[in-house]
């Protein structure tokens, strides 16, 4: 049985205090994770370590990076390795935010590099992928989705794939307030576990998690979680409010 996911995002937001507070807080209220479910904190990366040790004995809880270069070690100041990740026991990673391929230039073949890299050193990528309103109004996102995977996913192996997580972001719904419906999700996440069906056959398709992301909140996740191909969500704003995340995580299915 694949995952149900309940990922938080914080971006580029809180102090390190701030953060520490947070997950006390989040941590503090009840909350229920089963055996095939899973919680993953994003968190900046100077505030990992503190994650990591904060959140190291609690069973299928994990600390992701939001972002992690394509290259080993070298002369690339300000960019984090696969190695520095591995060092913190950090275990998985946000490849290709939309926030990334719009404000850094992050293309489809750049974000095939990270993905590659993170597996060669077992880190788990949570890929993004996601149309922008105009290709939303143009009727083209399945198309536009199909060469985001095509491009940057679909040169692996299964044995690979199935490492990875995906998470399908319509940019029109990220920290917009404007979710999209839940049929509107199913169709999207069907349409992606048939692209993989097809790829690499049904069992491979299966087993692979697909979160939705773009304005999860308390009030929509469960009704959103409940769609047959969405197993969990990638939760930007509201990740950052202990009552909200705590319910998002109580409405993984
Ligand atoms: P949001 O962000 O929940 O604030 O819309 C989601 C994301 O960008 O991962």
């Amino acid at each position: 049985m694949r995952k149900q996911i309940a990922a938080a995002n914080w971006k580029m937001n809180l102090t390190i205090q701030q953060g520490e507070q947070l997950i006390d807080d989040i941590l503090a209220i009840p909350h229920d994770i089963k055996d095939n479910q899973e919680v993953i904190f994003a968190v900046p990366a100077p505030y990992l370590a503190m994650a990591q040790q904060k959140l190291r004995n609690k069973e299928n809880v994990f600390v992701a990076a939001q972002n992690v270069y394509s290259k080993k070690s070298g002369a690339y100041t300000g960019e984090i390795s696969v190695d520095m990740l591995s060092s913190l026991a950090v275990q998985y990673v946000v490849i290709g935010h939309s926030e990334r391929r719009e404000y850094f230039n992050e293309s489809n073949a750049f974000l095939a590099e990270k993905v590659n890299i993170c597996l060669d050193n077992n880190i788990h990528p949570i890929f993004c992928c996601g149309e922008a309103l105009a290709i939303r109004e143009a009727g083209t996102q399945n198309e536009f989705v199909a060469s985001q995977l095509k491009e940057s996913l679909y040169h692996l192996s299964a044995d690979q794939i199935r490492r990875i997580v995906i998470a399908y972001e319509p940019i029109w719904a990220i920290g917009t307030g404007k979710t999209a419906s839940s049929a509107q999700a199913q169709e999207m996440h069907a349409f992606i576990r048939t692209s993989l069906t097809d790829q690499y056959g049904a069992n491979t398709a299966n087993s692979i998690s697909i979160l939705y992301g773009g304005s999860v909140k308390a009030a929509n996740a469960a009704e959103i979680f409940s769609q047959p191909d969405v197993d969990g969500g990638l939760v930007g704003g509201a990740s950052l409010n202990a009552e909200e995340f705590a319910s998002i995580i109580n409405a993984l299915q």
